[in-house]
């Protein structure tokens, strides 16, 4: 992470969104552990609504978008969307309409939590905001639907600097452009065009161009091959959740959505989870560790690292685990053990 210090401010107010399905718990987590921890945020807290705002199309509100606009940083649970039918998808209309414009998901292995694999150090760096989530969906003739997938010159050079830039201030050696031009050739081929063009002003850093489905196999072989990944929106979706599955699953990855001037939106890379919500079984560290990149942004490092720490500490020690992670602690249980750790 990078270090800029500057005078940390008595109070930063921040949007909270604790969302569907198990966000509101995993949302308790996070303000009880940032209390505990004495951390510096006044949370602004917005729901989703149960009626669609006309001016936003969906259910987030106008005035939720310019909570986060105004505040320029929060943290979100996460949103459910019906599949097939229904309303414009919540996560979409964030990334839309507060142009968040790369969603970085660090995936690491945690000291003391055996999988597979001990060594897996990857950021993987998802264009947010078109190809196949571009909303352009129709019906051609009856038995025949038709989907437009979008890449934009603008969309993906902004995502390749972003991705470049990540690598140099973070000290990482290597970006990988994962694509499927051999076949997309057009639209993935775009991608990779400016992928190599914004290499070209990063000499210090390797760049390379990895097919999807053998990405795919590699990190399932070793995934110490890789580093900092930059990918189309789909792909990003998809390899994120295979990378969550080499570290122990979906309750362990976070991520942050990096907008256009400077706004950031934290948020877990897992979903709804409505097998298990309300039954306090929710494991709160993927949402907590967004929380904890939303502090670095914010500069407040020592904040996050303290809790960074505590969380780490406590699933090594392994005495309060949630059941994703074979244990048999409630939500509030291990949240309760990680405040004890700070
Ligand atoms: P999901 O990520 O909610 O759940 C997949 C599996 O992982 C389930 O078995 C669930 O119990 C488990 N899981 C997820 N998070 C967990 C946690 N913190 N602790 C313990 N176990 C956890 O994916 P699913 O079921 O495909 O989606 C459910 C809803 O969430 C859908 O409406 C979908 O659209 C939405 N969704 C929202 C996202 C967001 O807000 N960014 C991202 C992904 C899905």
């Amino acid at each position: 992470m990078s270090r800029a210090f500057s005078s940390v401010p008595t109070s930063i107010r921040a949007t909270l969104f604790p969302g569907d399905g198990i966000g509101p718990e995993i949302a308790q987590s996070v303000k009880q552990v940032f209390k505990a921890a004495d951390v510096p945020i006044e949370w602004e807290e917005h729901y989703v609504g149960d009626q669609i705002d006309p001016r936003t199309q969906s259910f987030l509100t106008w005035e939720s978008l310019e909570s986060v606009r105004q505040n320029r940083v929060g943290l979100k649970g996460p949103m459910a969307t019906p599949i097939g039918k229904g309303h414009r998808s919540l996560n979409l209309t964030l990334r839309k309409e507060l142009n968040l414009y790369a969603n970085v998901r660090p995936c690491y292995s945690l000291p003391g939590y055996k999988t597979r694999y001990d060594d897996v150090n990857l950021i993987t760096i998802r264009e947010n905001t078109e190809g196949e989530y571009s909303g352009l969906e129709h019906q051609v003739v009856r038995g025949v639907v038709e989907s437009l997938k979008i890449i934009t010159r603008q969309a993906s050079l902004r995502v390749a600097e972003y991705a470049f830039h990540y690598a140099k201030i973070h000290g990482r050696e290597r970006v990988s452009a994962i694509h499927k031009a051999n076949i997309m050739q057009k639209t993935d081929g775009l991608f990779l065009k400016c992928c190599r063009e914004v290499a070209e002003k990063y000499p210090e850093i390797i760049y390379e161009e990895v097919v999807i489905d053998n990405c795919c196999m590699m990190l399932v072989k070793n995934p110490a091959l890789f580093d900092v990944l930059v990918m189309p929106n789909l792909y990003g979706d998809i390899i994120s959740d295979l990378c969550a599955g080499l570290i122990g699953g979906l309750g362990l990855t976070p991520s942050l959505n990096i907008g256009e001037g400077g706004i950031a939106l934290a948020e877990a890379v897992h979903g709804s989870a409505p097998d298990i919500a309300g039954k306090n079984l929710a494991n709160p560290t993927a949402l907590l560790l967004s929380a904890v990149t939303m502090l670095h942004h914010l500069n407040l490092h020592d904040k996050a690292d303290q809790i960074h720490d505590a969380i780490l500490n406590t699933i090594a020690e392994g005495k309060y685990r949630t059941a994703d992670l074979g244990g048999h602690s409630s939500t509030t249980d291990f949240t309760k053990a990680i405040c004890d750790h700070l």
